[in-house]
């Protein structure tokens, strides 16, 4: 795949250790689930330097001094249901309060489209920057649908969040949305006939959430 400016993958030994685990088909549910939040929260912590600061005074026991800190309210996570759920609490970690906007969509299993079940965004979302999390990047239509649909809502700071990534995917949101940043913690090989990423981890919904 060719380099895009928009496009992080990330390459760090902690990120390709959790990974191996979480692509083995022997990783239980739990495991699974923790390691999902581990990755997002590694990979929040980079994406997201570009956070909104503003400048406070504090007063230490010698001195006053001004200090930077994260402008409250400046981060809206949203999480592509299901499987983006998996995400949320990763980067809850280090935004704590940040509030969460969902997107309903699932991928029709014959075409591949994404369709929209459900659309819920905090208000007052244009102003913040906006982290669409999935942990699968496949197709890219999913993606670019919720990011389309965040544009459509106002959002003008979106970036995406996502654990593995097809070269299709990556390349089809990096071109759509140039003014996107894309976050995926590893790039897989290809897309096999029914859409799903190899050598890949599975479906991460039904992983996730036991459903099959
Ligand atoms: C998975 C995944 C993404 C989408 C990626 O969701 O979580 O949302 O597929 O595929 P794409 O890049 O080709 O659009 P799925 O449709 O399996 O729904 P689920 O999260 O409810 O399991
Ligand atoms: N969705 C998944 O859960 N896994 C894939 O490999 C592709 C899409």
């Amino acid at each position: 795949m060719k380099n895009y400016e928009n496009v992080v993958i990330f390459d760090h030994p902690l990120i390709k250790h959790k990974v191996a685990i979480l692509r083995s088909k022997d990783t239980d549910m739990k495991t699974f689930r923790e390691l999902v939040e581990e990755i997002t929260t590694l990979m929040t912590y980079e994406a997201l330097k570009d956070v909104p600061t503003e400048k406070i005074i504090v007063e230490t026991p010698l001195e006053t001094v001004e200090q930077t800190v994260v402008k409250d309210d400046s981060v809206v996570i949203v999480p592509i249901l299901r499987a983006g759920l998996g995400m949320v609490n990763g980067v809850h970690v280090l935004f704590p309060t940040a509030k969460v906007g969902h997107i309903g969509m699932y991928r029709n299993e014959e075409t591949l489209e994404p369709v929209v079940y459900y659309c819920k965004l905090p208000v007052g979302i244009e102003e913040k920057m906006a982290i669409v999390v999935d942990p699968m990047l496949a197709t890219g239509g999913s993606a670019c649908d919720a990011i389309d649909l965040l544009k459509k809502n106002g959002c003008k700071k979106i970036k995406l969040m996502s654990i593995l990534g097809a070269p299709e995917g990556v390349e089809k949101v990096a071109t759509t949305h140039p003014d996107v940043n894309v976050y995926v913690s590893t790039l897989d090989r290809q897309l096999n006939e029914h859409g799903y990423i190899l050598p890949g981890l599975g479906d991460a919904g039904d992983r996730l959430f036991g459903t099959k």
